[in-house]
Parts: C-alpha cells; structure tokens; sequence
C-alpha cells in the first residue's frame, strides 16, 4: 500500500534497540506478573496527564468496564452515551448490568450534545460517558457541570484523546475518571492490548485496583508466592490486569507522544490547507487541543471517493460507522434515531495521519483525494 493507515512495523524499528531491552528486562526478571513495570508505568502515566492516580487494565473497554463498577453503577442504573464510538463503549456499560441511554451529538465537534443529555437524564441516570471523539475533547466543562448539578458521574471516554487538551490541561484529570486505549493502533499502543483509568480520587482508584485484580490487594497478592499467605478477596474482582510485558514497553514508549502530537497536528493543518474547499474538515473548539487520532472529513458521495482512494493504494477507514444504534445487535433490540450522529457516518471518512507517515505521504494522500473527488463528481 502507498500510504497505510497504520504501520507498526515501522514505529517499532524507531525504538527497536529500547523495547527489546525491556522485553528481556522483564523476560530474564522472571517476573510476568505482579512486578513493578505496572507501577511505574502507573506513576509515569498519572504524571503524563496530570492525573493523581493511573491503574491499568488489559483494554480501553476494560477501562470503561472497571470505572463504571467502581462507581457502584449496576444493574437497574442508566449510562447516557452516544452512539458514534466503538463497540467498547456501550458494551462496557452493558457488562455492568446498567443500561445505555444513547443521545446524539453536536454536528460541529460529533461529540455528545450537552442539551440532548440534559433532556435524557432520568431517576435512574448514575453516569454521563462522553466520548472524546476522533480526539476532540467534549464539551468537558458543561458536562461535568450538568453531571454535578444531577448528582452524577462523568466517566470520559478518552480512548482516541491521549494528549488533548481543555483550557491548557491534559483529559486525564478534569473527569471522575477518564478511560484510556493502548490498543496498537493508539497513540501510545502496546504490543497487544492494555488500557487505563485515570482519576484524582484515591478511594475510586483503589477500587479499580482491587476489581481489576481478582478483587485483592496487589501487594498481599505479590507476597502470597513467598510467604505463603492466604488469599483474601475483599470485593468480586475480574481479572483485567495489564501484564509486565505491555506496561514495561509502554513505558519505553511514552515520552515519544508528545513528538506523535506534534506531528499529527502539522499533518492535520496540511490536510486543512489542501482539502478544506473540497470537504467539510475537522474543527478545533476555541480552548482545546485536538489529539487527532484520526482525521476524519465529511463528504458527499464518499464511498464512490472512498473506492478510488483504495485503488491509489491510499488507505482509509470508516471509523464507528455505522454508529452503533444501526448495529444488527443493538438495532433489533431497541430501534432509535439520531439524525446527526446518522448523517455523519454516511458521509464521513477516515485519512492516513500519524507519525509513521511523512509529509511527502500526506501529499500524496492529498493527490489523490483531489484526483478521486473529481471522478466522483
Ligand atoms: C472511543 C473508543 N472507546 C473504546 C475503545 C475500546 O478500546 P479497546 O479496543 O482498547 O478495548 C476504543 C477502541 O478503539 C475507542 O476508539
């Protein structure tokens, strides 16, 4: 392929020397397990987002999953959510016994509508979970005001937002808790899976500890091999642990996200400059940083655009379309309609952006954007 969405091959090499390093580390430590990458990943983490407290878990979707049972929510209890997001994101809410409650989101950001969760918000409403889209922050601060109003939770979707920013500060801190993706495809991506929950809130981060740890303290659970300890399960607990393996090359790879913001962003504006007047582009809201985890466009006729994009060898993606109440499993269940969140993802699509790519790429992605909207025409 000309110019692929990902390459992981490639981001690889560029730290080769290091995440070999770790890999032995952790293999010669004899230490898979309970050891101390996940710890000091934690703390490396918390720092990087300005947040009190990090624990990982194995996935974004675990993320999601284990914050939502730390706040108690459960079955009988409603979670307002938007239906443009990953399967993770309302499946970790159903995992929990609670309900979703889907709302559409503002057409200019995609993200969740502040006004449609104001009118969803119910008895049962325990949550609100925004969804930091494509890396866009929500509306953060009117949401979280709404949600302290109501007595509810803000728990953040910030799978695809590593890095974004509302008014200077990192997402990782403004949130009860904010939820986090080291899928390989991320800004930070693990060589498998792994995630994480950030908070400022000690009590809530030692109940994610606990659920995601067979419901034990992880120092007891250490000691059991050499003092023989009981095991003692304070609370039910799921095994959504990340292993020593995934947080020792995360670490590795950490300081390297801010380069991935940057170079993501001055790809972005070189998109903006070439494609503005043929599409509708991504907008930064005024006092934010968008991540860009994804450049999304909108466009008519798009899978006619899409077509030729494919046969220039340049890839692209239809990311979260369709949105989820469109889904087989979820459309049979309980049929609904959100018209923006609807027209979006019939028009939107995805471009190759992120710092395995270089600028002569995003040229070439430009060209050949250019040459398949016209035959599109
Ligand atoms: C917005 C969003 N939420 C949740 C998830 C789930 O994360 P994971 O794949 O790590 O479980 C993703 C993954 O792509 C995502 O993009």
């Amino acid at each position: 392929m000309a110019v692929p969405l990902y390459d992981h091959a490639r981001i690889y090499r560029r730290r080769k020397q290091e995440i070999d390093a770790a890999l032995a580390r952790v293999l010669e430590s004899g230490r898979l397990d309970w050891g101390d990458e996940v710890p000091a990943f934690e703390a490396e983490f918390a720092a990087f987002v300005g947040a009190a407290h990090a624990v990982t878990v194995n996935s974004g979707t675990g993320a999601l999953k284990i914050a939502l049972l730390a706040l108690g929510i459960g079955p009988g209890d409603e979670v307002i959510t938007v239906p443009n997001s990953d399967i993770g994101t309302v499946s970790a809410i159903h995992h929990t016994g609670a309900a979703s409650v889907l709302v559409d989101v503002d057409p200019a950001t995609l993200c969740m509508d502040p006004a449609a969760v104001r009118a969803a918000i119910t008895p049962r409403t325990r949550a609100i979970l925004p969804v930091d889209l494509y890396g866009q922050p929500s509306a953060l601060r009117e949401l979280i005001a709404l949600a302290q109003a109501k007595g509810l939770a803000v728990v953040e979707d910030a799978c695809l937002a590593l890095g974004a920013e509302v008014e200077g500060q990192r997402v990782g801190s403004l949130a009860d808790v904010t939820c986090f993706s080291f899928a390989p495809t991320k800004h930070l991506g693990s060589i498998g899976s792994g995630g994480a929950c950030t908070t400022q809130d000690a009590g809530l981060a030692a109940r994610m500890v606990r659920l995601s740890a067979y419901g034990q303290d992880r120092a007891r659970h250490r000691s059991i091999a050499t003092t023989g300890i009981s095991l003692h399960h304070e609370t039910d607990g799921l095994n959504e642990r990340m292993d020593e393996i995934q947080a020792a090359v995360l670490r590795v790879k950490l300081p390297d996200v801010p380069e991935s913001l940057r170079v993501r962003r001055h790809q972005a504006a070189l998109y903006a400059a070439a494609l503005g007047k043929l599409c509708e582009v991504p907008r930064e809201v005024p006092g934010t940083r968008h991540a860009f985890r994804n450049y999304v466009v909108q466009i008519e006729r798009r899978d006619a655009l899409r077509e030729g994009l494919s046969l220039r060898g340049i890839g692209n993606s239809l990311s979260y379309a369709p949105p989820m109440h469109l889904q087989p499993f979820y459309a049979a269940r309980n049929p609904q309609h959100f018209p923006v969140a609807e027209r979006s993802c019939a028009r939107l699509l995805g471009l190759p952006i992120g710092p395995q790519l270089d600028d002569g790429q995003i040229a070439e992605v430009c060209a050949g954007f250019v040459a398949a909207a016209g035959k599109a025409e």
